[in-house]
């Protein structure tokens, strides 16, 4: 188990995981050009001169899900999506509250008034259209102003000068509510960003809890221990007490900001979001600047899984409940085939108008989190004899099952969700469904080849070992 992010950096480098950047790089885009290159061989990065900030930056840290195991004190060999989607579960009903320190090593170096320069951090611009520099590794924290209940997330945060900055807040957050019930009340808004803080901490953030869950609760669970949380220097919020940087600040709701940033599922996403002013920012000795490459990468579509989890889940229950004869289902929502879910439900077809029916039946599904509708575009229908985990299997029968129109559904004008840019006016777009099961007239044509027995071939009981002399030569 790993309780700080130095020394799961030290572990990475210690295994040969983690490659240091000796030399100066530039921010704007060299940064993110060198740790495009060292993800795609799944390694960490360490660049030690950044121009322009005395600070290094690492990161690549968590970008597979063996490095999640190994920081939260599983077997990394054996740690996949199932793994990682019940240790969440179980960390969620188990929640373990935070404990309060009086001193920290997050506050060892305080800067405030006229040495509050968020400049000095080494923050890259990732892409061409992107508004600005952003930071991409830090949690937003806040409290919702009449529950008092703290909410922590993942907010990428553009810096839009020495000592301010717009942290970005989807609708689909809880901070775009805190934003809206401060701004109502009128009073100041207390905020923090920490960024470097223990894995365990940064993965409970990225998770989608209802609101009144906290996080800080959740991250201690993950990690066996409670969160140590301090006091921020310039207001009352209680921040991670291990973090490598925190930024502390105050919300102007007088002045928001239109951004464009490179999103986890390769297109631009336009946000909108109050100026935060900055008053003060405190690190560590000798800190690191933790920095996730944004865009359709592997650290942030990783740690992006641990939200996607609940998503199918809750995407599935929708069909399930609106579908009661589908027999096996799988929901892909993965950045690979863009912002929205593909969904195969296999069935025993009984008649040629069932699949269309169902097809509506799913979309027209609820969802505790999205209605179905909303996050997924295309439901395929396939016969029982098809993998529906296996897109290509799927994809075979589409084009070897349908030959005419009819198999194809086309539901214009629904009502998509921010992420889909293709989207037209009031975020309307077309949801398509695919009848890909056999016609019934078809069967007996359609069927595929089977040889019989071929599922019990063990080879080892069939292949002869080579001879004496052929092994002894
Ligand atoms: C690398 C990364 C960057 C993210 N950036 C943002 C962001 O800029 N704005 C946002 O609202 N959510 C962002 N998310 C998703 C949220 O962190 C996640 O949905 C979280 O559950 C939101 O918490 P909340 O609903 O408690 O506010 C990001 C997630 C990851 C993994």
């Amino acid at each position: 188990m790993v309780y700080d992010l130095r020394s799961f950096i030290q572990r990475l480098e210690q295994d040969g995981e983690l490659l240091r950047i000796g030399r100066p790089v530039r921010r704007r885009y060299e940064v993110a050009a060198v740790m495009a290159a060292v993800e795609r061989e799944r390694k960490a990065f360490l660049f030690e001169q950044v121009e322009g900030s005395p600070y290094p930056l690492v990161g690549g840290l968590l970008n597979k899900l063996e490095r999640f195991g190994l920081a939260l004190g599983q077997d990394p060999a054996r740690f996949g999506d199932a793994e990682f989607d019940a240790l969440l579960e179980q960390a969620k009903a188990s929640p373990l509250a935070p404990v309060e320190v009086a001193a920290a090593p997050a506050q060892a170096v305080v800067h405030t008034g006229a040495d509050v320069d968020l400049d000095s951090l080494p923050v890259p611009v990732f892409f061409e259209h992107d508004t600005g520099p952003f930071i991409t590794a830090a949690i937003g924290i806040t409290k919702h102003p009449d529950t008092g209940v703290y909410n922590v997330g993942v907010y990428r945060t553009l810096v839009t000068g020495r000592s301010e900055c717009v942290i970005n807040a989807s609708s689909m957050s809880d901070l775009r509510q805190n934003y809206a019930a401060w701004e109502a009340s009128g009073q100041p808004m207390p905020i923090a960003l920490a960024i470097g803080c223990d894995p365990a901490m940064l993965t409970a953030a990225a998770c989608k809890l209802p609101p009144g869950v906290c996080e800080y609760d959740v991250g201690g669970a993950l990690q066996g221990r409670p969160i140590e949380l301090v006091k921020a220097v310039s207001h009352d919020l209680l921040v991670p007490a291990t973090a490598e940087f925190i930024i502390e600040g105050m919300v102007d709701f007088s002045r928001r900001v239109e951004n464009l940033l490179g999103e986890f599922a390769g297109q631009y996403g336009p946000e909108n979001a109050p100026v935060t002013r900055v008053t003060a920012i405190t690190h560590r000795q000798e800190p690191y600047f933790y920095s996730i490459l944004a865009g359709r990468n592997p650290e942030h579509n990783t740690l992006g899984s641990v939200a996607v989890y609940g998503v199918q889940r809750s995407v599935e229950a929708a069909i399930r409940d609106a579908v009661p004869e589908a027999k096996r289902m799988h929901v892909f929502l993965e950045p690979g085939l863009g912002t929205l879910a593909h969904v195969v439900i296999s069935i025993d077809k009984q008649s040629d108008d069932q699949p269309q029916d169902i097809i509506r039946r799913a979309f027209a599904g609820g969802g505790h989190i999205f209605p179905v509708g909303m996050i997924v575009k295309r439901i395929i229908v396939v016969d029982e004899d098809i993998d529906v985990a296996d897109l290509a299997d799927v994809e075979w029968a589409i084009w070897n099952r349908a030959a005419t129109e009819r198999k194809f559904v086309l539901i214009p004008e629904v009502q998509s969700w921010e992420l889909e840019r293709a989207a037209k006016a009031g975020q309307k777009s077309v949801r398509v469904g695919i009848d890909a099961t056999m016609d019934l007239e078809d069967v007996d044509k359609l069927i595929r080849p089977v040889t019989p027995g071929a599922d019990e071939v063990r080879l080892e009981d069939d292949v002869t070992p080579p001879s004496g002399k052929q092994s002894a030569a």
